[in-house]
């Protein structure tokens, strides 16, 4: 594959803490009047333009910002149906607890595979067209050892970041024999689910009557554990609870929502940065009317944070990475730049990865490019489409930005 330089980088914004000539402020490895070389997928160079390496083909970007592609480290993107409905019901004060995932359920039961794996690819499509360069995609509307396997099977034609999530809740031909489905879960759908999956995850949730407590929580995941998967957690969604405690206790990678936090809570995840990220999903506070996490209080007690679309379609059928970051500042106490570190950097952490989430040589070369000379047009300008994957080869074309 010909190399191709990427010229005309008004602002790069690497997350590369070792970058040199860099500016640090806020973790960003901020360089101006920038280069990027790109070769076979993978960054080659990276640098100021003046000092850029010959290379096959030359791209300009003119004079835009580019960042690192999203890490959109949590979605559930495997599903059929439609349920607007519930959302406005929502928005006039009737509570989300989880029971219209049935719906969901029988929906996606009835989609044919094809049409199943169009509707994963337009979803993917929207992501990219927005700037999401990695994502996380779940089952856990399939609910049946077939279709679990199914959902995860499609999924993992367009990601290797594949999450079992057959504890999603309890279906409702299983309501009156929780036991038995926790069984068959950790049992014979693991078996049929674990080749296509990297990761399992579970809702725990005693504020809903339909996901799971704290101990069966623990038995999903010592299975997925035991069948070679990495453990992700659903917790502290609805009201306080044991899915941090949990998600510590077992070293999982992330546990994600952390909607209601105890002070206990903060400083487990604070003590357990290293191992646990609390992966923030505002889009969700959104579209639930839910009171927002304080990021503020998670970063400065020193929790690792990630930031993610949980694009679903129940609580948050968006699959806008900038509309999570703008909310993140506005909603959440970040700053900007904390904002878009958690939503790169921060997700690649919750997904052990350090080739994505960062624009250094021999990592991947995701590139997000954004029609703005700064990275903080994208917060400035909320709701404008600025962010698209920044294609390989030069094959977009980028007229000069005008100021
Ligand atoms: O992450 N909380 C559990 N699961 C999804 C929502 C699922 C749905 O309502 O369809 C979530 O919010
Ligand atoms: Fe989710």
């Amino acid at each position: 594959m010909p190399s191709t330089v990427f010229t005309g980088i008004a602002e790069l914004v690497t997350n590369d803490a070792a970058l040199d000539g860099a500016d640090h402020t806020e973790h960003l490895g901020c360089l101006h009047d920038a280069a990027v070389v790109v070769q076979d997928g993978l960054v080659a160079w990276v640098g100021r333009a003046a000092q850029a390496p010959p290379a096959d083909e030359r791209c300009e970007v003119g004079g835009r910002a580019v960042v690192p592609g999203f890490v959109d480290s949590h979605s559930h993107l495997v599903f059929a149906g439609d349920r607007s409905a519930e959302f406005a019901a929502r928005m006039s004060g009737v509570a989300y607890d989880g029971g219209g995932i049935t719906s969901s359920v029988n929906a996606t039961r009835a989609a044919g595979d094809d049409e199943l794996r169009a509707l994963v690819a337009a979803r993917v499509a929207e992501m990219r067209a927005q700037g999401t360069t990695t994502v996380e995609i779940k089952s856990g509307y399939g609910l049946s050892v077939e279709d679990e396997a199914r959902s995860l099977r499609i999924a993992a034609e367009v990601t290797s970041e594949t999450t079992f999530l057959g504890a999603h809740v309890v279906p409702l031909e299983f309501a009156d024999r929780r036991a038995d489905y926790v069984e068959m879960v950790t049992g014979e759908m693991l078996a049929a689910c674990a080749p296509h999956a990297r990761w399992i995850d579970v809702f725990c949730e005693p504020h809903s009557p339909h996901a799971f407590t704290e101990d069966e929580a623990r038995v999903v995941l010592c299975a997925g554990r035991d069948a070679g998967l990495g453990l992700r957690v659903h917790g502290n969604q609805l009201g306080y609870g044991p899915g941090v405690r949990l998600a510590v206790e077992l070293g999982a990678a992330s546990v994600d929502h952390c909607t209601f936090l105890s002070d206990a809570d903060v400083e487990q995840l604070a003590a357990a940065s290293e191992s646990t990220v609390a992966t923030l999903l505002p889009g969700v506070e959104f579209s639930t009317r839910s009171p927002y996490p304080n990021a503020r209080r998670l970063l400065d007690s020193g929790v690792s944070i990630a930031l993610a679309s949980d694009c679903n379609p129940g609580t948050c059928y968006s699959s806008s990475i900038p509309f999570v970051l703008a909310l993140a500042v506005r909603e959440m106490g970040l700053t900007p730049a904390e904002a878009l570190v958690a939503a790169t950097a921060g997700s690649a952490k919750s997904l052990r990865r350090n080739d994505i989430g960062v624009i250094r040589a021999g990592g991947r070369a995701d590139l997000t490019v954004l029609d703005a000379p700064s990275y903080l047009h994208l917060f400035y300008r909320p709701g404008v489409p600025i962010a698209r994957v920044l294609e390989p080869g030069c094959r977009a074309d980028h007229a000069p930005l005008r100021p």
